[in-house]
């Protein structure tokens, strides 16, 4: 196919056809975010190269193979953002919230981009939701974030997702740690790939995230890290965990998360299902004491996490959870020749300020063709409307679906009137039928 017809590889189309269940999904988590007082944060999606190299740690792979990064026509590095945390960070460090009231509660919503291998759940572009809470030190601020992910998943009807902990430790801690893993790794440097052999004097924890399988059978066997917690660290994990099965959350620990970015400390965790093939994780997050001054802001712990858009809404298809209907239309008129054309415009604008979806043909189209279009975007009634109509002031409301037809005033108050009758009278028949349900499930 020509290129000018094929989107980028690893790059999707959210068509006109699933774009609600995307509107459903952005309005739970906003709605969630909300409540736990987050406020949200737009910022752009590209950032100065500097920011990643800083923010997400020059070791990872997201910096090292996945940025799309070029120079702009000033001669300046740019990066399209390969995540949310790093460019939200640097926004509350210059806009000065972080010397506001704390603690700050932000969130986002939009594209990221890496230059990944594209899979089931992979993208080259796909978007986050995250959130950021700067201030508080503490494991109740942890776990404050992971239950706004949970309640996400909850109110999504996910089923399955579990929450994954781990403590990666703190600066002091983590030497002991990394100075373990060395010492295992290098006893087996030989079956290391090219690139861990590199983050052995680098990173050596990111040889845990290594895909590559040698690698990956040598980390099963490495040493782990909650054993080697200083006292404060080890006390931290404890209240986080009491503090999770205080909130009823359950947790799994997992020993393995160390995350693919450079600034975590202490609290790490991620939401995985099974049954997204090799994507497992559909969010993940964790503290990052820090980040920000590192950043070149004040000395201000954080925590927070980011989810996957693409796999929330995928894992929903999977799992058949419940997306709410599509915009319905509620009346399709249905007019012949120009005069009945102005007169639906006039209605149907009159019906949109009430809330109600309304449309008319702009085709010129045969009643027949009109009414098969009304049938195809499910319209709930239709008025043709004629000459005859027009003379008389009044036309007929069609139901489509029981058939019946209502005669209705050609007024806009007067076609309102009906419409809202007919609505509290599908409500009350709705109602009727819940009840009986009710009661044949008693009985
Ligand atoms: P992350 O684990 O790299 O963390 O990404 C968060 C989520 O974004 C993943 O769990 C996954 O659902 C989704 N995701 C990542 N890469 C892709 C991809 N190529 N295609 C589709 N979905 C993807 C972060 O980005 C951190 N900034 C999270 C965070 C916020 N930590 C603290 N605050």
């Amino acid at each position: 196919m020509a290129i000018i017809t094929t989107k980028p590889k690893g790059t999707q189309d959210l068509l006109p056809a699933d774009s609600h269940k995307w509107q459903f999904v952005e309005s739970v988590v906003t709605e969630e975010a909300k409540k736990s007082g987050f406020s949200m944060l737009r910022t752009p999606m590209f950032e100065h190269t500097e920011l990643f190299l800083r923010g997400v740690g020059d070791t990872t792979d997201i910096v090292n193979k996945e940025m799309y990064t070029f120079l702009d026509k000033g001669d300046r590095s740019i990066t399209l953002r390969p995540e949310g945390t790093a460019g939200a960070l640097r926004a509350a460090i210059e806009n000065g919230l972080v010397h506001e009231a704390l603690p700050v509660r932000i969130y986002y919503l939009g594209p990221c981009f890496r230059y990944e291998k594209p899979q089931a759940g992979r993208f080259r572009q796909f978007h986050q939701f995250g959130v950021e809470l700067l201030g508080p030190a503490g494991y109740a601020a942890d776990c404050e974030t992971m239950s706004l992910g949970v309640r996400i998943l909850r109110r999504l009807g996910l089923q399955n997702v579990s929450l994954q902990i781990n403590s990666i430790g703190c600066k002091n801690c983590r030497a002991d740690y990394q100075a373990a893993l060395v010492a295992y790794f290098d006893q087996h440097k030989d079956q290391l790939c090219e690139t861990c052999i590199e983050r052995l004097g680098k990173n050596p924890m990111r040889i845990l995230d290594c895909k590559c399988p040698t690698c990956q059978a040598l980390a099963k066997d490495a040493p782990t890290n909650l054993e080697y917690l200083c006292d404060d660290c080890k006390t931290e994990f404890e209240h986080v965990k009491s503090q999770l099965q205080a909130l009823q959350i359950p947790y799994v620990i997992n020993e393995r998360i160390v995350r693919g970015l450079d600034y975590y400390t202490r609290t790490v965790f991620e939401f995985v299902t099974g049954e997204l093939g090799a994507q497992s994780a559909v969010g993940g997050g964790g503290r990052y004491n820090g980040l920000v001054a590192d950043l070149g802001g004040p000395d201000l712990p954080g925590v927070g996490f980011a989810m996957g858009m693409e796999r929330l809404v995928m894992l929903m298809e999977k799992q058949n959870a419940p997306f709410p209907e599509k915009e319905v239309c509620e009346v399709c008129f249905i007019p012949m020749g120009e005069q009945a054309v102005q007169k639906s415009a006039v209605l149907a604008a009159r019906l949109r300020e009430e809330g109600f979806a309304a449309e008319y043909d702009l085709m010129g189209r045969s009643v027949k063709a009109q009414m098969k279009y009304a049938n195809r975007i499910g319209a709930k009634y239709t008025l043709v409307l004629g000459d005859n109509e027009l003379a008389a002031g009044q036309a007929n409301l069609k139901d489509m679906a029981g058939g019946e037809e209502t005669a209705v005033p050609l007024t806009e108050e007067g076609l309102l009137e009906v419409l809202y009758q007919k609505n509290i009278d599908r409500m009350f028949g709705d109602i009727a039928e819940a009840a009986e349900q009710m009661n044949s499930q008693g009985e």
